[in-house]
């Protein structure tokens, strides 16, 4: 229909023999209808999830192969650093007992153990001395071509059976590697991966296809921050844009594209895919690390529940949380990511999620807007805004204070004052960089897509409402 009205009168007849044509085959009203791929912004309603047991979640999430294809251990044993005893978690059985918090072994179908990287990679992070399970790392490095690793375990791979197994799995980090690459740290290409990952595999079968069976994505990431997994237990939708609506268990794995390459290998990761679901929804945010003045914290709790609540809902012994959808146009914030997801440029993608195995029970339908998020342990989920670009919650609560160009400082300090990783403030932005990796770290917000405008709710508050505001966020 969009291309109809953009062509003119031509476009227009052959939009409704399209429509006739759609009629004919039964198809209307629905399946021929972009629209089945938009959400409107508001209210998101609830959809009824499937119960699961956090505590087996947890086994499942540090055990299980759903990314099956991987490094060979013996390659892998050769590049590896041994682990900083901090990096290892409870739980974990066998192999991955000594492996890394982001990475899972596991002995595949031609009994070759292979390593890959699990879903901890980005959805974990250290504060402090303390590793905290759903926390999105600020930190990660996506800058770097994936290729490089590919070629560097290559080298110690040998037999016939372990380079079988190298081979699966470079071919496929070979196929998404020039769209997953981020222009600054921090930056996480999750979202084109996903796309990526699509294109190579046919939805019925989930068979693996060299060259892409669908248009790519954009080669270049739009920025975004890694949102914590702790949100979930109140969230109706998944996602910055709400695009993933129906069953969250079996959205969020779709994780495990990058290798289960049969419907039953899918169905495999299915039976402990709401376990897992049900153990992100019963995750807490860890405590604020300072003190908390509670006497400026109860003044700024009344600020926040004047100027705020409505869209960020209540805290304390009775929540609430209004799963709410801020328009493009209201919010103000940087559009082009939830622009390019529903501007028509990404449909074969969602179309591609309705006709997988899983398309009777999960939609791909964005929002031309954002979710006003819960509030819960937002002290610790700096950068700020979908796409990070805030450093502080102090610069959020007043946009005059928002750095044009920054860049995180080396070894992840908290600033307590400012609340946020301790950054500093630049002059110029990216061209001004000596080399490449100079570039990476500098977060430039006059780039597309690293705008730091909108949200401009703090600004109207006086200087001692946001500093009161800013002690009642610790709370949270
Ligand atoms: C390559 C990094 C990466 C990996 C690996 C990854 N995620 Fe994510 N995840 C993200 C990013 C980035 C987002 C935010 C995307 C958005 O909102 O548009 C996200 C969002 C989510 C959300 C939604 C949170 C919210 O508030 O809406 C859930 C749930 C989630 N991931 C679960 C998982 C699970 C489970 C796995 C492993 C099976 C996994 N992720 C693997 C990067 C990753
Ligand atoms: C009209 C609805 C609305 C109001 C009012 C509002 N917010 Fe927000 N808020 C949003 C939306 C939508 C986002 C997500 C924007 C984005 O990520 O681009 C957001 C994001 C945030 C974030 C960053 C979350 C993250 O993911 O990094 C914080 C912190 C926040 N708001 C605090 C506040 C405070 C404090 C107030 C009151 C002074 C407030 N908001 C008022 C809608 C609102």
């Amino acid at each position: 229909m969009r291309r109809a009205m953009m062509a003119g009168g031509a476009g227009l007849a052959l939009g409704i023999a399209g429509l006739a044509g759609a009629w004919l085959a039964g198809l209307l009203p629905g399946a021929e209808d972009p629209d089945r791929f938009r959400s409107p912004t508001g209210e998101v309603p609830a959809t009824p999830q499937r119960a699961g047991d956090p505590e087996a979640g947890y086994h499942a999430l540090v055990n299980e192969p759903y990314v099956s294809c991987g490094i060979p251990w013996e390659a892998w044993a050769r590049l590896a650093p041994e682990p900083d005893p901090r990096d290892l978690l409870p739980g974990r059985e066998g192999r991955n007992a000594e492996l890394p918090y982001f990475m899972t072994a596991h002995v595949n179908a031609d009994g070759v153990e292979v390593v890959s990287n699990n879903c901890l990679v980005c959805h974990a992070a250290r504060v402090g001395d303390e590793l905290v399970i759903g926390l999105g790392d600020a930190f990660a490095d996506f800058t770097v071509d994936p290729l490089g690793l590919v070629t560097q375990s290559g080298r110690f791979v040998r037999g016939a059976a372990p380079s079988a197994a190298w081979q699966h799995w470079a071919d496929r980090v070979e196929g998404i590697a020039p769209h997953i690459r981020t222009g600054t740290v921090g930056m996480n290409p999750a979202t084109n991966l996903s796309w990526a990952l699509m294109a190579h595999r046919d939805p019925a079968s989930m068979a693996w296809s060299d060259t892409p069976l669908l248009e790519p994505p954009p080669t270049e990431p739009v920025p975004l921050r890694t949102p914590p997994w702790w949100w979930m237990g109140k969230k109706n939708a998944m996602f910055y844009t709400t695009i993933g609506r129906g069953d969250h268990s079996r959205y969020m794995l779709f994780a495990s594209l990058l290798c289960a390459d049969s419907v039953e290998e899918l169905g495999e990761i299915d039976a402990y895919a709401a376990d897992i679901r049900a153990y992100l929804a019963s995750l807490q945010p860890p405590a604020f690390p300072g003190a908390v003045d509670a006497a400026l914290a109860a003044e700024g709790r009344e600020v926040f529940e004047a100027k705020c609540a409505d869209c960020h809902g209540t805290y304390g012994a009775t929540p609430s949380y209004p799963n709410r959808v801020i328009p493009l146009e209201r919010i103000g914030t940087d559009p082009l990511y939830a622009a390019s997801m529903t501007d028509g440029s990404l449909d074969r993608f969602y179309e591609w999620v309705e006709r997988s195995p899983h398309g009777g029970t999960v939609r791909a339908a964005p929002a031309a807007g954002y979710i006003a998020p819960p509030l819960d342990g937002i002290w610790a989920v700096a950068p700020y805004l979908h796409n990070g670009s805030v450093p502080s919650l102090k610069a959020l609560l007043d946009s005059r204070a928002r750095p044009r160009f920054w860049r995180h400082s080396a070894g992840r300090e908290y600033d307590a004052e400012a609340m946020g990783w301790r950054h500093e403030v630049l002059d110029a932005g990216k061209e001004a960089a000596a080399d490449a990796a100079e570039r990476a770290r500098i977060y430039d917000t006059t780039l597309p897509g690293y705008g730091n405008g909108g949200h401009l709710y703090g600004d109207e508050l006086t200087d001692r409402q946001r500093r009161a505001l800013l002690e009642y966020l610790k709370t949270l």
